[in-house]
């Protein structure tokens, strides 16, 4: 039963002291932004990897949850986790995987589904973002 369950010392950490919050400019083409929502419950993730185009890994990032503590707790792990990776080995973050770090029951996995989506969202920001600058005409700035 889940209920009288009390949280895993992991999610109290990361929701008393969350890592990475906060946002990085939008517009930066390193930047990608992944911005999603959860259906189930209305709760809502923004969060940002910086990429370093060169090696084409994440050097950082940041995120802003408006949502419950789960969710707040697994953007929080996201961030920790796409930090240093390649965005391929960023690609392969599980919701399961954070799901399991911090212990989520059942009814919270959607909550750690958010931060995978996110994930996912910012890459393909980036990517998308990286791709028309590409194609675009040079501009001096
Ligand atoms: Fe922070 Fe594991 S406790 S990522
Ligand atoms: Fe909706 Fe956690 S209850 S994200």
């Amino acid at each position: 039963s889940i209920l009288g369950r009390s949280y895993h010392e992991r999610v109290v950490d990361h929701y008393n002291n969350p890592r990475n919050i906060g946002s990085f400019v939008k517009d930066d083409l390193a930047v990608g932004t992944g911005l999603v929502g959860a259906p189930a419950c209305g709760d809502v993730m923004k969060l940002q990897i910086k990429v370093d185009d060169s090696s084409g890994r994440v050097v950082d990032a940041r995120f802003k949850t408006f949502g419950c503590g789960s969710a707040i707790a697994s953007s929080s792990v996201a961030t920790e986790w796409v930090k240093g990776r390649k965005m391929e080995d960023v690609l392969s973050i599980k919701n399961t995987e954070i799901a399991k770090h911090l212990a989520l029951p059942p009814v919270k996995l959607h909550c750690s589904m958010l931060a995978e989506d996110a994930i996912k969202a910012a890459v393909k920001d980036y990517e998308a973002k990286l791709a028309k600058s590409n194609a675009g005409p040079k501009t001096i700035d």
